[in-house]
C-alpha cells in the first residue's frame, strides 16, 4: 500500500530562522513561505534530491501544531507522509486493521494540492503519519 516517502514535516517555532538555517548552514534549495490556513500553517519546502522536508511554523494558536511546539519549544519533527495511489482505499483497509484516522476521516487538500490523510500516532511507532495521494 505505501509507497515512496513523500516529505518529512518539522515544527519550527519560527520559520524564518528555520529556512535561514536550512539554506545557509545545510545549503540546501528552500522555497519562498506560504500560508495554509486549511492546515492552520505556515510551509516552506526544504527541496532535496530524494524528498522533501516540510517546515511548518503555527499560524495562531489554535493551529493544529501549537500543541505540539508547545512540548518542544524549539522544535521536532512532527510527521512522515507517505503516497498511497488511492487514499480512500487506503484508508478504508487502515479502518479494517483498526487503525485511527484522525479528523471526519475525509481526505482534506494538502499543502501540495493532493488529498491527504493523518493516522494517529500511536497506532504506528509513535509517529504521526500523513497519507498523500500520489
Ligand atoms: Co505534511
Amino acid at each position: 500500500m505505501l509507497g515512496r516517502l513523500n516529505h518529512i514535516a518539522i515544527a519550527v517555532p519560527d520559520i524564518k530562522v528555520a529556512a535561514k538555517t536550512y539554506r545557509d548552514v545545510l545549503g540546501a534549495h528552500v522555497t519562498e513561505p506560504t500560508d495554509i490556513p486549511e492546515h492552520g500553517v505556515k510551509v516552506v519546502f526544504v527541496e532535496l534530491p530524494n524528498t522533501k522536508i516540510e517546515l511548518l511554523e503555527p499560524l495562531d494558536r489554535e493551529s493544529p501544531i501549537q500543541g505540539f511546539l508547545d512540548k518542544n519549544i524549539s522544535g521536532g519533527m512532527h510527521h512522515i507522509c507517505y503516497e498511497v495511489e488511492n487514499i480512500i482505499e487506503a484508508r478504508d483497509r487502515l479502518k479494517a486493521e483498526g487503525a485511527r484516522v484522525l479528523g471526519s476521516g475525509e481526505p482534506k487538500i494538502g499543502a501540495h494540492g493532493k488529498p491527504v490523510l493523518f493516522l494517529h500516532p500511536k497506532d504506528f511507532a509513535g509517529t504521526l503519519i500523513e497519507l498523500e495521494q500520489a
